[in-house]
């Protein structure tokens, strides 16, 4: 069966750099045309590196170069207005969504007695309420097509416990459940609500976390890891190609569920 992702639309969060980027490239080199949002600044919280504009407009460049189109948005997952416009943008000119990426997250380590209202709030409201905010405004359009795809970038975190990372698990464990409610709700519109759980992958998030912590990039995957396979972390690449193969027709019957990607992390 063909995957069948020649001319479909894209709307991926978090696409400035890391996994969102290489599902962007991915989905494009498939054939789709991409709607690529991120924050683009650095925000309040974590005090590492996030994506900048620059980074979206040589993502744009490289699609442009593999033949499709690209718009993108610097926005915040957790402005809905912003949201709400970058939407309709990408439905006056693509004219539809077929798959959304919820994608866009930050992480960052404190003991549950040391941790901040603020901190709290941020990594929920960026996490899980973000990913809320973005569906809410795509379902909208999947609805009266009767048809998308929405994959909700979770981690081992939304499976597992994660040390000193109360906020962020409980953020992760929230996205595995939105996606099999709304995967409830959407399904007689012909909509898939999938979840996907990396073990720790290769990204700026993870360097980040490394020069918060004082460690290596690679001590840090080892740290929350412990995959089976000889390997600290997996690629971004991987990543994108679980999501080119859940977003196409070769998937189209995969809906409330949860797929890991984790090196075997949680078979013990
Ligand atoms: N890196 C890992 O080890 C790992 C493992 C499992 C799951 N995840 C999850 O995968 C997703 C992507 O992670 P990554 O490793 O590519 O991270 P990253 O930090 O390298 O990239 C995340 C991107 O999201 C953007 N972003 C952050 N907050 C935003 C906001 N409020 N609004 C819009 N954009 C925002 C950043 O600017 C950045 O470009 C996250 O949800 C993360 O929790 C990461």
């Amino acid at each position: 069966m063909e995957n069948n992702l020649k001319d479909k639309v894209a709307f991926i969060t978090g696409a400035a750099h890391g996994q969102g980027r290489a599902v962007a490239i991915a989905l494009a080199k498939e054939g789709c045309n991409i709607a690529a949002l991120d924050v683009a600044k650095k925000i309040e919280y974590p005090n590492y590196n996030f994506g900048c504009p620059e980074e979206l407009v040589m993502l744009k460049k490289e699609i442009k170069d593999l033949g499709q189109e690209c718009i993108s948005f610097c926005a915040d997952v957790r402005d809905e207005k912003a949201v709400n416009d970058a939407v309709i943008e990408t439905i006056n000119k693509f004219g539809k969504i077929d798959i959304l990426f919820n994608n866009a997250g930050i992480c960052a380590y404190a003991k549950v007695d040391e941790m901040t209202n603020a901190e709290w709030d941020s990594m929920l409201d960026i996490n899980l309420k973000g990913a809320f905010i973005v569906t809410r405004s795509v379902v909208k359009y999947m609805k009266e097509r009767k048809s998308g795809v929405i994959i909700n970038n979770s981690s081992t975190m939304g499976l597992r416990g994660g040390n000193r990372l109360s906020h962020y698990t409980a953020s992760k464990w929230g996205l595995t459940g939105f996606t099999k409610a709304i995967a409830i709700e959407l399904a007689p519109y012909n909509i898939r609500a999938v979840s996907i759980h990396p073990t720790g992958v290769n990204t700026p998030m993870n360097d980040g976390l490394a020069s918060l912590e004082g460690k290596t990039p690679i001590e840090i995957a080892e740290a929350s890891a412990g995959n089976l396979l000889p390997t600290p972390w997996i690629e971004p690449e991987d990543v994108a190609d679980l999501v080119v193969y859940l977003a196409g027709n070769k998937a189209r019957y995969i809906t409330g569920a949860q797929y890991v990607l984790d090196a075997g992390l949680l078979t013990v």
